[in-house]
C-alpha cells in the first residue's frame, strides 16, 4: 500500500494549493492513505472547523497538527466531534482530543496515525518518547495496525532523528513537521522505519517559513514587534513524501519527497512514477 503526507499546510495560499493538488495526487497515483498536517491552516495560525472539512474533502483521511492546534480557539471544541482531527499525543492529561488513531485505509489496511510533539526548544510536555512507545505497544504493527505513521512535530533534528531510531522496525514511518522547511534526509532506516527530518510545509517559500518577510526581518532587526505574522500570498509548494508500504510486513520498501508548484524544486518520488507506467502498459 501506499502513503502519502503533506507538510503543514500554511495559510490561504498553502490550502489553496493543497485543495487543488491533492484530489490529483491521490487519484493519480492509487494514495491509499493521505495524512496533511494543517496547523497552520486557518491565517497560519491553526484550524477551523470549515477548513479542517475542505482538508478532508480534498481526500485527506486523517489531519495532523502540533503546537498551533489550539490557536483558533474554536478546535478545542469541534476537535472532540472529528475523529480524523490529531493533537499531539504527548499533551497534558485531560487535554481535549486524542493524539492517534486507528483508521481504515482505502485498500482496506488498518492505519494507526499518531501525532507526538518534541519538547527541545519547545517547551515542557509529556516525553514524546515514552508516548510513542506506549501507542505502539497498544496496537503494534501487524497485530494490531497493517501500517503505523507518526508525525514527530519537533524543532531539533536531534530529537527526530532518535524518535526515528527508537521506533526503527516498530513503524512503518516516522516524518517530521514543524520546521516549515523539507529536508534531504529520506530513507530506509535499518530495521524497515521510512525515516524523514521534515516534509517542508504547503506554503509560499518566498517568505520567512510561510510568513510575509517584512515583519519577521523587522523584529530580528529591532526586537519590535510592529504588526502580526501575515501568510505569504504567492503560490505555494507542495512539500510532503510518499511511503510505499510491503504488505507483508508493515515496514517501508520506499520512501521519496514530493515538491510540487511554487518556487522549489519539484519533485516527485521514483517509485510512484514508475507505478504509474506499468500501469498504463498494464
Ligand atoms: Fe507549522
Ligand atoms: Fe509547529
Amino acid at each position: 500500500m501506499r502513503l502519502l503526507f503533506l507538510g503543514d499546510v500554511v495559510g490561504r495560499a498553502g490550502r489553496l494549493a493543497v485543495l487543488e493538488t491533492l484530489p490529483k495526487l491521490r487519484e493519480r497515483y492509487a494514495a491509499d492513505f493521505v495524512i496533511v498536517n494543517g496547523e497552520n491552516a486557518a491565517g497560519g495560525f491553526g484550524i477551523s472547523e470549515a477548513i479542517l472539512n475542505e482538508l478532508l474533502d480534498a481526500g485527506a483521511d486523517v489531519v495532523t497538527t502540533g503546537n498551533h492546534v489550539w490557536d483558533q480557539r474554536e478546535a478545542l471544541v469541534f476537535i472532540e466531534r472529528y475523529d480524523r482531527l490529531l493533537r499531539p499525543l504527548n499533551f497534558p492529561a485531560g487535554t481535549p482530543g486524542k493524539g492517534a488513531g486507528l483508521f481504515k485505509a482505502a485498500n482496506g489496511a488498518d492505519v494507526l496515525v499518531v501525532n507526538a510533539m518534541g519538547r527541545v526548544f519547545m517547551g515542557d510536555l509529556d516525553d514524546p518518547f515514552r508516548a510513542v512507545d506506549e501507542a505502539l505497544t497498544a496496537c503494534p504493527l501487524k497485530t494490531g495496525a497493517d501500517a503505523i505513521f507518526i508525525d514527530f512535530h519537533a524543532e531539533a533534528t536531534s530529537e527526530k532523528e532518535a524518535l526515528g531510531h527508537f521506533v526503527d522496525g516498530r513503524a512503518t514511518a516516522v516524518v517530521g513537521t514543524h520546521t516549515h522547511v523539507p529536508t534531504a534526509d529520506d530513507q530506509i532506516l535499518t530495521g524497515g522505519t521510512a525515516y524523514l527530518s521534515d516534509a517542508g510545509m504547503c506554503g509560499d517559500f518566498d517568505s520567512v517559513l510561510g510568513m510575509d518577510k517584512d515583519e519577521p526581518i523587522s523584529r530580528f532587526l529591532s526586537k519590535i514587534p510592529s504588526r502580526r505574522f501575515a501568510p505569504s500570498k504567492g503560490d505555494a509548494t507542495v512539500c510532503g513524501v510518499a511511503i510505499d508500504v510491503d504488505d507483508r510486513t508493515g515496514l517501508a520498501r520506499a520512501i521519496g519527497p514530493i515538491r510540487l508548484g511554487g518556487r522549489l524544486s519539484q519533485a516527485e518520488p521514483a517509485f510512484w512514477r514508475q507505478d504509474v507506467r506499468e500501469e498504463d502498459d498494464a
